[in-house]
């Protein structure tokens, strides 16, 4: 995968393998790398553009993708492990796909609208 130049922007940042990725992005040479969390406060790492983003409120994923049009690499990293560890599990797994749209509808939007700015 090629980085260097890149211009990337990662889900959920602040913490946890975001940070992680955003980290190594930035190490590869991206020629940015943004870096949303739903607190923007909470991104310190150097190099990385704080954004900030909760990709469940559509509003905020639209503005976003309008800010960001000049992304090419999407680390769509945010979520809730506990979703899939709770009650719901056996549901989620019977029908993933269903289930998938529901959770990622703001993220598939973000991209879909990155792409037609890049086109
Ligand atoms: N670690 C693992 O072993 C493992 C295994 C399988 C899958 N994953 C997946 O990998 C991803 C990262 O894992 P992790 O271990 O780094 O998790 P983590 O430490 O719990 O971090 C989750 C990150 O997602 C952010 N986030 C959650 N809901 C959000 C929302 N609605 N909008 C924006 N940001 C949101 C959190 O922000 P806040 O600080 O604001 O909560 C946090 O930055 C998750 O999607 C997880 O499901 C992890």
């Amino acid at each position: 995968m090629q980085i260097s130049n890149t211009i990337a922007l990662v889900t959920g940042t602040n913490r946890g393998l975001g940070l992680a990725f955003s980290r190594e992005l930035v190490r590869r040479g991206a020629a940015r790398v943004y870096g949303a969390a739903r607190h923007p406060d909470q991104v310190t790492e150097p190099g990385v553009t704080p954004v900030g983003l909760d990709i469940t409120d559509q509003a905020q994923v639209a503005a976003v993708a309008a800010r960001c049009s000049d992304v090419s690499l999407l680390v769509n990293n945010a979520g809730q492990p506990e979703v899939l560890a709770d009650e719901r599990t056996r549901t989620v797994k019977a029908s993933l796909s269903r289930d998938h749209e529901l959770i990622y509808p703001p993220i598939q939007e973000f991209w879909d609208s990155a792409i037609q700015s890049t086109t």
